[in-house]
């Protein structure tokens, strides 16, 4: 005989959260015996998809690091990186050199612009190599937002520090990247374009559907995100969902004092 078992069953559990990255047990060191620096130390680490998440920690605690392993910039020593259901650590190098240009946009810290071409060239370079046609509209909509609109035909030694930054930016989202991966991206940016690239960054997970990561020392801007993760010694120390500046204050400063992360 057969019952309708249906209400003795456990609910269905929920669909898993589509993650658009996954760092697992990563160890990454540098140096050789004698020397050796264990920049991340068995890190695990999550990012959902279509979510922004910053990174937080002290000086050398290995967040850019992360995030170079998290690119596919850098391998770690043993541990897994996967971008979507991509095992980072499998592909070789020609698959590596693709899932980078066409699935990760980068900020770096310091722009990393190449100076014997225009701040126009420099924003078309990745769609350039990759031999794509930059999208028009998206190209005039980014260097709009980022205020550099008249500043396409200068060489980059002719713009200030801020403004490299943000002709890097619009690189790094001109192929419309499925994970933006940026190092301290509003440091060198007055609070004016500070704010106007977080806005954007924000609307790259709210409107555009994107992931960004992006590491920070500026409760101002963990505070746009949707969760800080703590590092401390290459290894996450807590993390702060629906952070505002307040409450990243008071994690930071627990973390400084070596103390547990407040609830
Ligand atoms: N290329 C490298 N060679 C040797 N040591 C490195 C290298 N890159 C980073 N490190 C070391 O790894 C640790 C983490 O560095 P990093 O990831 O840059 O930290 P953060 O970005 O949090 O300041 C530091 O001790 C740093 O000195
Ligand atoms: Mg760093």
């Amino acid at each position: 005989m057969t019952s309708d078992l249906g209400d003795l069953r456990s609910p269905p559990s929920a669909p898993p959260v589509p993650l658009a990255a996954r760092a697992i047990d990563v160890v990454r060191e540098y140096g050789d015996t004698g020397n050796r620096v264990r920049a991340l130390d068995g890190l695990s680490l999550d990012l959902p998809a279509r979510r922004f998440t910053a990174i937080m920690g002290a000086s050398g605690s290995g967040k850019s690091t992360l995030l170079h392993c998290l690119a596919g910039l850098d391998q770690p020593t043993s541990g897994r990186i996967l971008l979507g259901d991509t095992d980072l650590g499998r592909l070789d190098d020609a698959a590596l050199t693709a899932a980078r240009r066409d699935r990760v946009g980068f900020v770096f810290q310091d722009g990393n612009l190449l100076p014997h071409l225009t701040a126009g060239e420099n924003i078309d370079l990745g769609a350039s190599l990759a031999r794509r046609r930059p999208e028009r509209g998206w190209r005039a909509e980014l260097v709009e937002r980022l205020g550099i609109s008249d500043r396409l035909r200068h060489l980059p030694a002719q713009l200030s520090g801020g403004q490299r930054q943000r002709v890097a930016v619009a690189r790094a989202l001109l192929g419309r990247p499925d994970l933006i991966v940026a190092d301290e991206p509003t440091g060198a940016l007055d609070s004016e374009s500070g704010s106007s690239l977080l806005a954007l960054l924000r609307a790259c997970v709210d409107e555009y559907g994107q992931t960004v990561v992006m590491v920070t020392h500026d409760p101002v801007a963990a505070a746009v995100t949707d969760e800080v993760v703590l590092l401390r010694d290459g290894r996450a120390a807590g993390s702060l969902s629906s952070p505002t500046r307040g409450r990243v204050l008071e994690h930071v400063a627990a973390l400084a004092a070596g103390a547990g992360v407040p609830a």
